[in-house]
């Protein structure tokens, strides 16, 4: 008998081609609705593996219902909804998906940077909603890019790519982060510094960091404070990273100039969420690796990391011993 695999939501079809071969499927919805918490429950009682998103709640209580576990695989690089120390309990591997998404998150990043700088968003609406009357010489004026100073925090892959983008702009690099890169201080031409001296010198400050109990709202008040007036703030990393009503503060009181967030403490974000009453924030549904062919890749990785998982192979990226 085939074994099974739970999808918690819809996936491409070249990965679900390739489950489908080996395994009994159950793939909640053909779209993106999320799968309700009581049905998840249910169907884990008798999987072998679980294909999970940064979306899905894996704790305790999902593994405490799925004695029959073999494997769980995230379609991210992201696992920290994913309960390892369980995972670890009971011997499960966890897989992700490392590298395939560098680069397409890292244009995202800097989309967001220059939507965010040169007011991209604010000036379409400005059209839309029938105010623009004529040439203004300050009008929708932002910040330069070019020549600008770029503070990374968390230079790992994609902190990498940001980077590498930014000496294309002219951008001084520097960054912060647990361990020192002196290999990427040469490649790229990246200082490091302190935290507090990057959120000091930076015109951009882009966060980056995995979400671990240490980076809890690691930027708050206080970080906010230290940066510049013209300073905009860009998340693409998690969205617990950061203080959210410090973050609104800063943004409404003019402490910082503005902020390009892809990700969110609780997401989706509501549209009356407080952000968005700000016309320096510009905000997007936790897009950072959606390109067609990455999602798809992506999707490809995860199937491969679960087939592995059934057939007691070990997974090509597992997060995990
Ligand atoms: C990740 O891979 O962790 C992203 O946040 C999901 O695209």
């Amino acid at each position: 008998m085939k074994q099974k695999v739970v999808i918690t939501r819809m996936i491409p079809d070249a990965a679900k081609e390739m489950l489908k071969k080996e395994a009994d499927i159950f793939m909640w919805h053909s779209g993106d609705e999320p799968m309700p918490r009581d049905i998840l429950l249910q169907e884990v009682a008798d999987a072998a593996a679980i294909f999970t998103n940064v979306a899905d709640r894996i704790d305790k209580e999902v593994f405490d219902h799925a004695s029959k576990l073999k494997v769980v695989s995230t379609m991210a690089v992201g696992f920290d909804n994913i309960d390892i120390t369980e995972a670890n309990k009971r011997k499960i591997p966890v897989g992700h998906t490392p590298g395939i998404l560098t680069e397409t998150t890292a244009d995202l990043t800097f989309a967001l940077l220059m939507a965010t700088a040169r007011r991209i968003v604010e000036g379409m609406d400005y059209i839309r909603e029938g105010r623009w009357k004529s040439w203004g010489t300050m009008l929708m004026s932002g910040q330069d890019i070019s020549g600008a100073t770029i503070g990374i925090i968390g230079m790992g892959r994609i902190g990498e790519a940001v980077a590498k983008r930014a000496r294309g702009f002219d951008m001084n690099v520097l960054y912060h982060n647990r361990n020192r890169r002196p290999e990427v201080e040469k490649r790229l031409e990246a200082r490091y510094c302190s935290l507090e001296m990057l959120l000091k010198e930076s015109d951009f400050v882009v966060l980056l960091s995995p979400s671990t109990p240490e980076t809890y709202r690691m930027i708050g008040e206080k970080e906010l404070n230290l940066m510049k007036p013209n300073a905009v703030f860009i998340n693409t990393s998690r969205g617990t990273n950061v203080d959210e009503q410090a973050l609104y503060q800063a943004l409404a009181s003019g402490k910082i100039w503005a902020a390009g967030l892809d990700v969110f403490e609780n997401e989706p974000i509501s549209p009356d969420h407080p952000l968005l009453t700000l016309q320096n924030v510009v905000v997007l549904p936790h897009i950072g690796s959606a390109s067609i062919a990455t999602r798809t890749q992506m999707a490809v990785m995860a199937a491969e990391n679960i087939l592995a998982g059934l057939s007691g192979r070990k997974l090509n990226h597992a997060v995990n011993p």
